[in-house]
């Protein structure tokens, strides 16, 4: 299984914020927005994985990630010219997919919850057997999504991109888990009403076809798209809150690659000697000891 970061887009939203810097690369309080996604697609258990961004943006994200050998992985990169739409992440990554099933979150994305990898374990499980699935997430404000509308036995029965009239209050998160034929469902798709390659209409094929599945995230679960100032600073929060209240790190890759085995303890505890004088680094070390200690 593959996986894509999408990570481009003007980020027009967030001006002046985003005229420099890339809004994945700004914070979410402690680290850079796009560890977050990136620790969801580690969680699915996801090792090659592709990240798309603008050409100017490009060296910055390699700056930031590099080959992903600090966190276990092989990271890619790539370049969307123009923001054609989310559909357009699967032409751009053809190669690098090879005809494996593909998992894309979008950059801005933060998922935060109780059974999450469980959840991310199935979807992947579900793509390899050839459906694919969409996460669900109930919203006050349906228009500003793509909505999945749904049976009594959370069945998919439509999808639409940001409809004026919305069926239902489920939103279609930025996380998608797509089968091996996720490219030629890509190339099929032609521009919307608002000129866009939209993911949506990969979603409907797969619906026409009976292979869209929902999972959806329960009340309790935190969902954050981070691309207006109302939601950007409500993930800061939202990470600022529950790391101080568990003392813990939240989406720290290098702690999930210890946890995959990606990592040894060894290559943890050097990283966090790096970082000694501040709470990640020194969470790392800890990391890296209980791991020793469980031994
Ligand atoms: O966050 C979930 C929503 O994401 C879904 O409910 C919608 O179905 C989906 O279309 C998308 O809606 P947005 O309005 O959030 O899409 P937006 O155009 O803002 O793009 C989302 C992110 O993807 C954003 O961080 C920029 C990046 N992007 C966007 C486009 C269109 C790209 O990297 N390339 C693109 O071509």
């Amino acid at each position: 299984m593959k996986g894509i970061i999408l990570a481009g887009g003007a980020g027009t939203r967030l001006y002046p914020m985003t005229k420099v810097i890339s809004k994945q690369l700004q914070p979410i309080y402690d680290k850079p927005m796009i560890y977050y996604p990136l620790s969801t697609l580690m969680l699915a258990k996801i090792r090659d994985i592709l990240i798309i961004t603008t050409r100017d943006d490009q060296p910055l994200f390699k700056k930031q990630l590099g080959t992903g050998e600090e966190f276990g992985l092989n990271l890619s990169y790539a370049i969307q010219e123009e923001p054609k739409g989310l559909a357009q992440a699967f032409t751009i990554g053809e190669e690098f997919i090879q005809n494996e099933p593909c998992s894309m979150i979008l950059g801005d994305n933060i998922f935060y919850g109780n059974d999450f990898v469980k959840m991310l374990q199935e979807a992947r499980s579900v793509a390899e057997e050839g459906l694919a699935v969409n996460f669900g997430k109930k919203v006050k404000d349906p228009k500003r999504f793509g909505i999945m509308e749904l049976d009594d036995e959370q069945n998919i029965l439509s999808v639409e991109e940001k409809p004026e009239y919305p069926k239902s209050d489920f939103a279609i998160t930025g996380l998608y888990f797509y089968p091996s034929d996720i490219v030629e469902k890509a190339k099929l798709v032609r521009p919307s009403k608002r000129g866009e390659l939209e993911i949506t209409s990969i979603n409907e094929m797969y619906l026409q076809e009976k292979r869209l599945k929902a999972c959806l995230l329960g009340g309790g679960f935190s969902w954050y798209d981070a691309g207006t100032n109302k939601s950007f600073i409500d993930a800061n929060n939202f990470i600022y809150n529950r790391q101080e209240e568990r003392g813990e790190i939240i989406a720290c890759p290098e702690q999930i690659a210890l946890d995959n085995g990606w990592l040894s303890n060894e290559q943890v505890f050097e990283q966090g000697l790096l970082m000694k004088n501040n709470a990640y680094g020194k969470y790392l070390m800890d990391c890296a000891k209980k791991k020793i200690i469980k031994k």
